[in-house]
């Protein structure tokens, strides 16, 4: 890393949701100048106080992806030239929680169209920029992936999430190889049960499992948003900057693996 003074900036996908949130907020603790990327988001924002714009964007749209990163490029700008990402966190998320002989082809299509197609299109846009500035700078850059245990181990009634996260971290691997070279790193956080929108859902199914993974995880409580985005904010950090290709459960210990 060189010691230049430029703003560090970042993209995070799904930044409105629940762990998205935490994660947008821990990185401008640190320092950085965020976009927040989200379908929720209706109009994209000026920088406010705090340093961090609201961009809208459907993840399943290239065209819609490449218009959000215009609009990031131009809205965090620093003096004249637009902004380059020093840190991507490729965190939206769906899930339909269903038996896989419940489920249909349209539920396929939608959720590798979020959880998998999502990460195509940024990773396109994000990383052309972001090799060149890494080669004018020598300041390295980082893509941090946001997979699942359900992808690492299997979650009864999460096929195809499963199959598209345990796709998330295979493709963060290759991606960690081809970039090395190019001073990008790209690691993969895999959350355990966390306590958001998402997980609501497991609930509203089936309460009895809910509580039943409460009771499974080792530290004795479902995860806070808070306590994925530290890793992150660990991940998108100086310390971490020899680390690529890796995957970390933060699940209280509920997989091991
Ligand atoms: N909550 C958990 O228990 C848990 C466990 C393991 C992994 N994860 C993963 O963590 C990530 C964040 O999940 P969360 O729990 O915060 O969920 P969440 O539902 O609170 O947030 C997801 C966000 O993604 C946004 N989004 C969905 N589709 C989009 C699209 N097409 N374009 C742009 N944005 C889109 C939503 O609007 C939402 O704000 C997901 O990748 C999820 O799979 C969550």
């Amino acid at each position: 890393m060189s010691g230049d003074t430029a703003a560090r900036t970042a993209i995070v996908t799904g930044g409105a949701g629940g762990i998205g949130a935490a994660i947008v907020a821990a990185l401008t603790v640190d320092g950085f100048r965020v976009a927040a990327w989200d379908l929720s988001v209706e109009t994209s924002t000026e920088v406010g106080l705090d340093g961090c714009i609201d961009v809208a964007v459907d993840l399943t749209s290239g065209e819609s992806v490449a218009a959000a990163y215009a609009t990031t490029a131009e809205l965090l700008a620093d003096g004249t030239q637009p902004a380059v990402p020093d840190v991507v966190v490729n965190n939206a998320g769906i899930d339909v929680i269903a038996p896989f002989l419940d489920t249909d082809e349209r539920d396929w299509d939608r959720i590798i169209a979020v959880n998998l197609k999502g990460l195509f299109h940024v990773c396109k846009a994000v990383l052309p920029p972001m090799i060149e500035r890494v080669a004018a700078t020598e300041r390295g850059a980082t893509i941090v992936n946001i997979a699942s245990d359900a992808g690492r181990v299997g979650s009864t009634g999460e096929a195809v999430y499963s199959a598209t996260k345990g796709g998330v971290i295979a493709f963060t691997k290759t991606l960690a190889r081809e970039q090395a070279r190019n001073g990008v790193t790209v690691n993969c956080v895999c959350p355990g049960p966390t306590d958001t929108g998402l997980l609501d859902q497991l609930a509203a199914t089936n309460q009895r499992l809910y509580d039943g993974l409460a009771r499974a995880v080792p530290l004795g409580r479902i995860a806070q948003p808070t306590d994925i985005a530290g890793v992150v904010a660990f991940l998108a950090s100086p310390a971490a900057a020899y680390m690529t290709g890796q995957t970390l459960s933060v699940s209280g210990g509920l997989t091991m693996a």
